[in-house]
């Protein structure tokens, strides 16, 4: 029996078959894997979640000094709860519907069935009177459903993404479950403010509960705060990957490899819709064509993390950025000189830190985004306060890094003058505004989210009886 329970759709391993048949294990993708690891690691507790793949055991295992427990998932369930309810329907949703969301019932049936799965996994592995942490969108019932098995426990719950404004969030023919859902939990987090308002006003109109600022009233007495907790990153843990030499001779070999160019743009993205990857290279390659730059001063170098491969949109994206690249490079590129290299693949962390080192413009442009924490990486990562960040407006992580160049990436030609700015930009310039963002980074880690999270967990209380 634990302490504490993370509950997270994902495992931050994904078990593998290594070419000898045996069982191996990868890191899963992410920023809820990036952030929750480090969490674990000081406070100690057993992770629930799935290790990709269908079906397999349940036993608990520990990989790398951490207590996981596999979830597992039949080929169905990955079709109809991850690929349908929660990538098919939340997941657009939640993202100001940059694509159109499905509602589609048996997809809502197995995401109930699932749910519940997880929640009475984290009943069994809860000490008397634990804390238990639920995670993300995939997850939303699971608060409620615990509730009822285990009245004893401490729940917290945490949304990842967006919490889309009513307008949208009403389209939801499952809307009221989800949000008795998460008043289960004592604790509901959000990326921003505005979500833990949207939420907080959900509540008071369409279940009926009172509610006063950031509390929601039971009429059992129970009172649930709902509240924003920006998430952050492990800055110090990246910087000290920065420094490490090896880093640093692998940075300078990937800058070799790519001809030693004056400027090198970067991309790393899951190749998911709200990332905004083809508007960005097509911004990019404009300013190029236009001779701004030419392939032998810049370049872009563009990862694309392979992402929820089934679902159709996904595959339509990669078809597009695909022919993008294809076409860019066709008309920009010389021997030995693409205007473009792009990466479908995933990276260790190390090699993460190396790409950061080596890029002179980072370029982050989601429409919209929870917070995006490779914002965050690449300016822990410039420890010498070198480099220029473009971030998208939409990104979470732009309410806190103000002094990046930001952008609004429906705006082609404001994505162009942005790249040009930070092209153009004087070492000076650029210093004084990664300084300032190296600031908040370091000074809003991920110890201090987390701490900050469960420390007002532990603090809300209940109410003698419903207020007037
Ligand atoms: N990441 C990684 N290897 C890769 C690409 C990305 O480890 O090849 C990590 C990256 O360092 C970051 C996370 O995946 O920690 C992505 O988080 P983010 O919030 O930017 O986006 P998400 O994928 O969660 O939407
Ligand atoms: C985002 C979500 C996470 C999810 C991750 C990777 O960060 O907030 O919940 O785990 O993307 O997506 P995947 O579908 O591969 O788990």
């Amino acid at each position: 029996m634990f302490d504490l329970v993370i509950v997270a759709n994902r495992l931050p391993v994904d078990r593998i078959k290594l070419p000898d048949g045996s069982n191996g294990w990868r890191t899963s993708p992410g920023g809820l894997v990036t952030a929750i690891e480090p969490v674990m690691r000081s406070n100690h507790g057993v992770w629930i979640g799935w290790p990709g793949g269908t079906d397999g055991d349940e036993e608990l295992f520990s990989a790398d000094g951490l207590d996981l427990a596999p979830m597992s998932m039949s080929a169905e369930e990955i079709e109809l709860f991850y690929e349908g309810f929660s990538n098919g329907c939340l997941w657009p949703l939640y993202h100001d519907v940059v694509v159109k969301p499905e509602f589609h019932r048996e997809w809502w049936d197995s995401y109930v069935s699932v749910n519940r799965r997880f929640a009475e996994k984290a009943a069994s592995l809860a000490a008397e009177g634990a804390t238990v942490w639920v995670q993300d969108y995939q997850l939303q019932l699971v608060p409620q459903m615990l509730r009822d098995l285990r009245p004893d426990l401490r729940i917290g719950f945490y949304l990842h993404i967006p919490f889309p404004p009513a307008e949208l969030f009403q389209q939801l023919p499952w809307r009221r479950q989800i949000l008795e859902g998460l008043l289960g939990a004592d604790l509901v987090g959000f990326q921003l403010p505005g979500a833990a308002q949207n939420f907080v006003r959900l509540v008071r109109q369409r279940v009926g509960h009172k509610t006063h600022r950031d509390l929601v009233y039971l009429p059992d007495g129970r009172t649930v705060r709902a509240a924003a907790f920006p998430i952050s990153i492990d800055a110090k843990g990246f910087e000290d990957m920065a420094r490490d030499p090896e880093v640093e001779s692998r940075a300078e070999e990937i800058r070799e490899a790519l001809g030693s160019p004056r400027t090198v743009f970067l991309g790393v993205d899951r190749l998911d819709y709200t990332k905004g990857i083809f508007a960005r290279l097509r911004a990019f390659s404009e300013v190029m064509k236009e001779g701004h730059f030419g392939v032998e001063d810049a370049v872009f170098v563009q990862v694309a993390v392979p992402s929820r491969e089934q679902v159709e949109e996904y595959r339509i994206l990669r078809d597009e950025i695909e022919r993008l690249v294809g076409r860019i490079n066709g008309d920009l590129g010389e021997i030995g000189r693409p205007a473009i290299h792009y990466l479908h693949s995933s990276y260790p962390r190390a090699e993460m830190a190396a790409l950061y080192r080596m890029a002179d413009i980072m370029v982050v442009t989601p429409y919209r985004d929870g917070m995006n924490l490779v914002a965050k990486e690449y300016v822990a990562t410039r420890f010498e306060n070198d480099g220029a960040l473009v971030l998208s407006e939409f990104a979470g992580a732009a309410e806190e890094l103000r002094q990046a160049y930001l952008v609004n990436p429906h705006d082609i030609n404001g994505m162009k003058q942005a790249l040009r700015d930070a092209y153009d930009a004087s070492p000076k310039e650029s210093s004084k505004r990664m300084k300032a963002m190296r600031k908040t980074v370091t000074q809003n880690d991920v110890k201090a989210w987390a701490d900050s999270f469960l420390l007002a967990l532990s603090q809300v209380g209940t109410h003698e009886k419903e207020p007037r």
